[in-house]
């Protein structure tokens, strides 16, 4: 890694904080690393207070209460207050499950302003199955009611793979009979259990290509009624997309126990040591962290991102995807046409795609905690 002398970073845009790891859903294409962190390692409610408060005086706008089900925490709604009297736009990033009317109304009083509910299929069997928890579908539908009753604006957040790309356009028609404002349609991102489960989860290309077109009829049908975001399959795509928006550039993510990452898969990548917000404040981490300046900017690239015209378009890609499938985090995420791994991860994407491997790992809290 190069280092460089770069002046002083804008400041983040978002926090992204992981409250807990713990959750009731066993999705196998999740983004939380393979080992996950206990309770008893959990960042208390003062320590995650100070932290939304040096967030907003480091000028960041939103923040992110995520998790696993961050709702696990006892203390869910004294932090949406106090993120929202900081000054925060805060969202909550939840599957549903447990979270109640009466929280639900709790937390809209404590200032909640965004609510994203996470489906993991588009009827109740696949959605029961993929989310590995039996009765989640009620659950979750019952959710969304509350939200909206509660005034706040709700997104559909829909991941999607091979089991569930056919069910493209039923969850455009669930967001819209629950009153959704926004369906986020995402494609797997394959980190963490999701590349673990890589051969099972991977769409073949014609149907993709089939479901974008599928989403481009409906936008335009749904015009003023419902926004649909699409994340279309990286190893399908000619460019990659700028992961997290830029390394250190426009977000901070915080892992339960307070590890401050430039994105949720950061760790993976050796040689970087992550400040806590135990011991540093998020302002010194953001401006100081070398792990926060390994990659902020372009000094840090190879050809072809170094003489790229697009190097400040995507900026290179995603890191933890380079280093995972080229072994340098350094190089042309493969997602891109010019990487020259492109063409092999292709051609790995379309053999996995043809497969039939279904066997899907789940991902187990407990089993790993208790292990
Ligand atoms: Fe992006 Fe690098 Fe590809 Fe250029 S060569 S489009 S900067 S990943
Ligand atoms: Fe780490 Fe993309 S997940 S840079």
């Amino acid at each position: 890694m190069t280092a460089h002398t770069a002046p002083p970073p804008a400041p983040p845009i978002g926090l992204l904080v992981e409250l807990t790891h713990r959750c009731p859903l066993g999705c196998p294409y999740c983004s939380n690393p393979l080992a996950l962190e206990r309770p008893g390692a959990e960042l208390d409610t003062e320590t995650w207070k100070r932290v939304f408060g040096e967030a907003a005086a480091l000028g960041a706008l939103h923040v992110h209460l995520s998790g696993g089900e961050p709702t696990a925490r006892r203390d869910i709604v004294e932090l949406t207050s106090h993120a929202s009297q900081s000054g925060l736009y805060t969202n909550l990033i939840t599957s549903g499950i447990g979270v109640g009317e009466k929280l639900t109304g709790e937390l809209a009083e404590a200032g909640l302003d965004h609510a994203q509910l996470s489906f993991q299929g588009a009827d109740k069997e696949t959605n029961d199955r993929l989310g590995h928890y039996s009765g989640s579908w009620e659950r979750k539908r019952a959710f969304a009611g509350y939200v909206t009753t509660a005034g706040m604006p709700l997104t559909i957040n829909a991941v999607i793979h091979r089991a569930n790309l056919h069910q493209v356009g039923a969850f455009i028609e669930l967001a819209v009979e629950l009153g959704a404002r926004r369906l986020e349609i995402a494609h797997t991102q394959y980190y963490g259990w999701a590349l673990a489960n890589r051969a099972a989860l991977m769409p073949p290309r014609q149907e993709v290509e089939r479901s974008i077109a599928l989403v481009e009829e409906a936008r335009a049908r749904l015009k003023g009624e419902l926004v649909i975001d699409m994340v279309i399959p990286d190893y399908y795509a000619r460019y990659p997309k700028p992961c997290a928006g830029g390394w250190g550039r426009i977000a901070i993510n915080v892992s339960p126990t307070g590890k401050a990452l430039p994105c949720h898969a950061a760790e993976t990548i050796p040689g970087l040591e992550f400040w806590n917000v135990r011991d540093h404040s998020l302002g010194d981490i953001w401006r100081l962290n070398p792990a926060f300046r390994a990659f902020r900017g372009t000094e840090w690239m190879l050809e072809p991102c170094r003489s790229c015209d697009r190097r400040e378009v995507d900026w290179g890609g995603c890191r933890c995807q380079a280093l995972a499938l080229t072994g340098d985090a350094r190089n042309a995420d493969p997602a891109c046409h010019k990487s020259p791994d492109h063409e092999r991860i292709v051609a790995t994407a379309t053999a996995e795609s043809e497969s039939g491997r279904e066997a899907l790992r789940w991902r187990s809290y407990k089993q790993k905690v208790e292990a």
